[in-house]
């Protein structure tokens, strides 16, 4: 992680792309950059935005990644959700909004002053409903006896008894890995990039460790939850250069987007 930052670096001038420079152009003419992530929490972000009184991108449906606000103020990239910290750390966006999930899996050095009120799901520990094991008693710590799964209350709370070295499929390597490593559970990590579900369908892995948000993936799969690894919902992200060099204006965004969630 670093903890130093250059300030970001736009000088559409210079640039000499073709293809994107008109919209690179205007979106980096604005003071702010805002990074919002594609895909289930697009929607949602730019909704919340406009309910706190931010100008939106008119041509949301575009395939243009970088979007001026309807009023010229603000930039917006569409970024994949995972790059969205990645992009805010550097300083190439100055704020985006992103799950919890992947701001504490990426663990990128920025600041994350306001939790938002949408994108709730949980990361979860998952295996095949017919072959997972789950017991109360035996070799169980007592850690795992009092976990209770709070947004899944269906749930029984009764403890997992870990297989000595599952294979682990998911998006997650790195909470995953401290998960079972916590547990004493030497887990081998299988690493993929969506659709982690087909992990035990196709004898990849034992075990995987997915986002879960209705259920109806797992259930459709075969699959049960076993154990929450983390709560999450979107979170604002803040550079931490910017958020010193141009405190008032996104001080004054994130008041607005506080007073939704209070
Ligand atoms: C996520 C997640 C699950 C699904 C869970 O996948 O990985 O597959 O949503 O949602 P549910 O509990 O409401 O069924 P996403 O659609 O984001 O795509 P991905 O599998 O490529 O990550």
């Amino acid at each position: 992680m670093t903890t130093s930052f250059a300030a970001p670096v736009r000088n559409p001038a210079s640039d000499p792309e073709k293809s994107q420079s008109s919209s690179k152009q205007a979106a980096t003419e604005q003071s702010l950059l805002f990074a919002l992530p594609k895909g289930r929490l697009a929607q949602d972000s730019l909704s919340f935005l406009e309910k706190a009184g931010l100008s939106i991108p008119t041509d949301t449906a575009s395939r243009k990644l970088v979007l001026p606000a309807a009023d010229g103020s603000i930039g917006f990239v569409m970024a994949k959700p995972r790059d969205v910290p990645t992009y805010v750390e550097h300083g190439a966006a100055d704020l985006g909004i992103c799950g919890l999930d992947v701001v504490r899996e990426t663990d990128r050095a920025v600041y994350e002053p306001l939790l938002l009120p949408f994108g709730h799901c949980r990361l979860s520990v998952a295996g095949p409903a017919d072959r997972t094991t789950v017991q109360s008693g035996e070799n169980v710590d007592s850690a795992d006896l009092s976990v209770r799964t709070s947004l899944s209350s269906h749930l029984p709370e009764t403890p997992l008894r870990y297989m000595s070295q599952p294979r682990v499929a998911t998006e997650f390597p790195r909470l995953t890995r401290r998960f079972f490593a916590d547990r004493g559970v030497n887990a081998e990590i299988i690493t993929l990039g969506g659709s982690v579900e087909l992990g035990p369908i196709l004898g990849l892995s034992d075990l995987i460790v997915d986002v879960v948000q209705t259920g109806a993936t797992l259930r459709m799969n075969g699959l049960v939850e076993i154990r929450t690894i983390l709560e999450s919902q979107a979170v604002l992200v803040v550079n931490r250069t910017s958020y010193q060099l141009k405190s008032s204006e996104i001080n004054r965004i994130i008041e607005r987007m506080r007073i939704l969630t209070d």
